[in-house]
C-alpha cells in the first residue's frame, strides 16, 4: 500500500477501501506516513466527504491504534457526556458530580481549550491542587469510589487521533463532519462507556454555526456509538450566545459551585438538568430526580468528594484576576444579542485560553456577563466585566467585542432561543 493512492482516491472523490483506511491510520500513528501526507488526505476528506462506511471503519481503526478501557467491574451502569464545545460551557461540571448523586458512574474523559472555546481540564485546574492526570488505576479508583471523574484521556486511549488532531489545528481540517464524528467517538467508543449523551452545539460560538449541520454531525456520531453497543443520544443545543453568566476557568468554577448549591443562572441549570436527565434514562436508571439531587446538596456532596479524590481542595479559595475592566451599554433598550463567539474570543484574548496547546493559561481570566438576551439594560450600567492578570491586552479584548451584542428600542419584544434545539 502507498500513500499516495490514498490521497489520490479521495482527491478524486472515490471511496476509501477498509484496507487502505487501515493502513493509512495505522502507518500514521508509527510515523511511517509524514505529516504532510495525513494532511493532504485530511483536506480531500473535508472537500469530498466519507460515506457511512468509510466513516466507521476509520473510527474503528483509530480505536484499534490504542487501548480500550474496561469499567465493567463497577457496579453501577456507566454514563458519559461529550459537548462539541462552545462558550461558557461549564455543564460537566455540576452534571458529572449530579449523575453519580443519582446512581450512575460518569467516567468523563475531557479536554483542555483550544482557541475560543474553554477546555473542562482548564477551568478544573484553577482549583489548588486538582490532578487532570491519573493512571487509569486511579481513574478506575476515584470513579469506584465517588461515582465520577473528570480526568486526561491517557495517552494510550486512540493515539492515532491525539496525532491527527493536533495536525488538523493546524492545517484547517477541523470542520470536517466525518473527521469530528470520527475523533470524537473514537475516544468515547474506546473508553468503555455503556451510554453516551452528546451536546451538539450551534450557533456562533460553536463549531457547526447552522442545525443542518449540527444535525448531520450528530446523526454520524449517534449512528457510530449505536453501531459500536454503545447508546447514544444528542440533544442539539444552543450557543449563540455564552452558556451563564461567566466565560473563563476560575469564573466558571465558580458558577459551577453556585449551580451545585442549588442556585446558579437558569440556563446553566436548564441544560445541566436535560442532559442528566438523558443520561439517566440512557444508564436505565429510573426514577431519579436531578433537580431534586441539586437543591438536596447529594450532587454538591459528590462534587467535593470527586474534588478531593483528584487532590483538589473544594474549600480553596479560588485565583481571582489581578485587574478587571467593565465594559457599560452605550444605550438603554432590550439586549437582543450578546454573541458567544466574541465573548469567546474575548476571554481567549484576556489569558483564559491559549493559542497553541503548550501555551498557559490564565485561573482568574474571563468575561462576567451582566445582562443575556432579554434584559433591558440602561446606557452606562455594566454590560460586562473582563477580567485579566495582563492588562496590556484589555485593548485587544476590547476590539473583538466592538460588534458584540445588539440593543434595541426599550419595549421591543424578544424571544430567546430555546437552550435545547432538539
Ligand atoms: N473534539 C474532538 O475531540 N475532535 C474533533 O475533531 C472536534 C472536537
Amino acid at each position: 500500500m502507498d500513500v499516495i493512492s490514498v490521497i489520490r482516491t479521495k482527491r478524486d472523490k472515490g471511496e476509501l477501501s477498509p484496507e487502505q483506511i487501515d493502513w493509512v491510520i495505522d502507518a500514521y500513528t508509527r510515523g511511517e506516513v509524514a505529516d504532510e501526507q495525513m494532511s493532504a488526505l485530511a483536506m480531500a476528506i473535508l472537500l469530498n466527504g466519507m460515506n457511512r462506511e468509510e466513516i466507521a471503519r476509520w473510527t474503528a481503526a483509530m480505536i484499534a491504534s490504542g487501548e480500550r478501557m474496561d469499567f465493567s467491574s463497577l457496579s453501577r451502569p456507566t454514563a458519559d457526556k461529550h459537548s462539541t464545545g462552545g462558550v461558557g460551557d461549564k455543564i460537566t461540571l455540576p452534571l458529572a458530580p449530579l449523575v453519580a448523586a443519582c446512581g450512575a458512574a460518569v467516567p468523563q474523559l475531557s479536554g483542555r481549550g483550544l482557541g475560543h472555546t474553554g477546555g473542562t481540564l482548564d477551568k478544573l485546574e484553577s482549583i489548588p491542587g486538582w490532578r487532570a492526570l491519573l493512571s487509569n488505576e486511579e481513574m478506575l479508583h476515584v470513579l469506584d469510589t465517588t461515582g465520577a471523574v473528570i480526568c486526561a484521556a491517557g495517552d494510550g486511549l486512540a493515539p492515532a487521533d491525539k496525532k491527527l488532531y493536533a495536525l488538523r489545528d493546524v492545517t484547517g481540517t477541523v470542520e470536517a463532519i466525518p473527521l469530528i464524528a470520527s475523533s470524537i467517538m473514537s475516544k468515547k467508543i474506546a473508553e468503555g462507556t455503556g451510554s453516551l449523551v452528546l451536546d451538539v452545539k450551534v450557533g456562533t460560538g460553536a463549531f457547526m454555526k447552522n442545525i443542518e449541520d449540527a444535525r448531520e454531525l450528530a446523526r454520524t456520531m449517534v449512528g457510530l456509538g449505536t453501531d459500536s453497543g454503545v447508546k447514544t443520544v444528542a440533544l442539539l443545543t444552543d450557543m449563540s450566545t455564552p452558556l451563564g453568566l461567566t466565560a473563563g476557568n476560575a469564573l466558571e468554577v465558580r458558577e459551577s459551585v453556585e449551580v451545585l448549591a442549588g442556585g446558579g443562572p437558569a440556563d446553566v441549570v436548564e441544560l445541566t438538568i436535560a442532559l442528566a436527565k438523558e443520561m439517566l434514562e440512557a444508564a436505565g436508571i429510573k426514577d431519579a430526580d436531578p433537580a431534586k439531587a441539586l437543591k438536596d446538596g447529594s450532587a454538591m456532596d459528590h462534587w467535593r468528594r470527586m474534588i478531593a479524590a483528584q487532590g483538589g481542595d473544594p474549600d480553596a479559595t479560588l485565583p481571582v484576576a489581578r485587574e478587571q475592566h467593565v465594559v457599560t451599554a452605550p444605550s438603554t433598550g432590550v439586549l437582543t444579542r450578546l454573541d458567544a463567539y466574541d465573548i469567546g474570543i474575548a476571554a481567549w484574548r484576556l489569558g483564559a485560553g491559549r493559542a497553541r496547546k503548550e501555551d498557559p493559561v490564565q485561573a482568574g481570566a474571563g468575561v462576567e456577563l451582566h445582562a443575556k438576551p432579554g434584559d433591558t439594560v440602561t446606557a452606562g450600567q455594566p454590560l460586562l466585566t473582563l477580567h485579566t492578570d495582563t492588562p496590556e491586552k484589555f485593548d485587544y479584548a476590547l476590539k473583538s467585542l466592538s460588534g458584540a451584542w445588539d440593543i434595541a428600542e426599550p419595549g421591543t419584544e424578544f424571544a430567546a432561543n430555546p437552550i435545547v434545539l432538539d
